[in-house]
């Protein structure tokens, strides 16, 4: 069996803000609306939680997280950010057992617990029955098709999956080998991440066409990473680390499926770097966020 995909929480903190400004307010706003009083909430890959600390705060009112992760420390690691932020913001925080957290927002408490599972076998190994919805951040696009299929003809609660890649990428100013990076970034999107074949910038449309073949309503809406953020100016201190990461992530993708063409991915990335140091480099990477609704909703 192929293993899950390895990532390292320091790229999660780096581009968390990033995320948070590019997740769809709209769509979270029509998923807090279709959630009960007090919503029981699974999060599918949580690593540190990162979508927690984004929608809880637009939940507002007391509600039940249930994190998943097939790698214990990023969990433990989501505990203590949970934590710390939380601290930070003037909210109490307590901890009843062991296994579970109690973030005491103004609104109502946030209750945190984690489960350590391979997403690989999902939906059978998951807490569905104590679910109102399952929800997901950056993972949709390393499943595969049929284990979406899986959990789209076994769901009967909301699905969210939110910053699914859609291969919209784009670097300005304009290099000569974009389109070559660019083809062989997507490809590499398509290897196994432990689901069978990704799904990679395949996932949006997926997503769509699976879950409304089972008779959901599905929304979807762009949440493009736009970097820098213009108008944010806190973010410009990070801009840089995290367009160094995504050019030095897009030249060790394009080179893991190019192997012939070192010279040109290394001109690439170092054209790419010089220009991070001059401030003049942009990037929008493109995503979307997808709100599946179950008849009735
Ligand atoms: C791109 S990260 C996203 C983390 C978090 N949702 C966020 O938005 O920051 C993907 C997460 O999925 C987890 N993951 C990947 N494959 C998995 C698997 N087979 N089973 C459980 N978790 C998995 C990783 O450990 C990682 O925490």
């Amino acid at each position: 069996m192929s293993e899950a995909e390895g990532f390292d929480p320091e790229w999660l903190a780096l581009r968390e803000p990033f995320d948070a400004l590019a997740r769809s307010e709209r769509l979270a706003a029509r998923l807090v609306a279709a959630l009960p009083a007090r919503p029981r909430l699974l999060d599918l890959g949580a690593g540190t939680g990162s979508l927690l600390r984004w929608l809880a705060p637009r939940i507002g009112r007391a509600q039940a997280w249930t994190l998943v992760d097939a790698d214990r420390a990023m969990v433990e690691e989501a505990f203590d950010t949970i934590a710390d932020r939380a601290e930070a913001i003037g909210f109490r925080v307590t901890f009843p057992s062991r296994r579970t957290l109690l973030v005491h927002a103004p609104g109502g408490v946030w209750r945190v617990e984690g489960v350590i599972a391979d997403l690989a076998e999902a939906p059978r190994n998951l807490p569905l029955a104590q679910a109102d919805a399952v929800l997901s951040s950056a993972l949709c696009d390393l499943v595969s098709e049929p284990w979406l299929e899986r959990m789209a003809a076994t769901l009967s609660v909301p699905f969210y999956a939110a910053l699914c890649v859609d291969g919209r990428d784009r670097f300005s100013p304009p290099h000569r080998a974009d389109a070559a990076i660019a083809a062989a970034f997507r490809r590499d999107q398509g290897r196994d991440k432990g689901f069978g074949p990704a799904l990679g910038p395949r996932a949006p449309e997926a997503i769509a066409r699976l879950f409304a073949a089972r008779g959901f309503t599905v929304e979807s809406a762009p949440s493009d990473w736009v970097v820098p953020a213009r108008g944010h100016p806190s973010l410009r201190g990070v801009a840089e680390a995290f367009l160094t990461e995504l050019v030095l992530g897009h030249e060790a993708a394009a080179a893991r499926q190019h192997r012939g063409r070192r010279g040109l991915l290394e001109a690439w990335s170092q054209a790419r770097l010089r220009q991070i140091e001059a401030r003049i480099l942009t990037a929008r990477i493109g995503h979307r966020d997808l709100l599946a609704l179950p008849p009735g909703h």
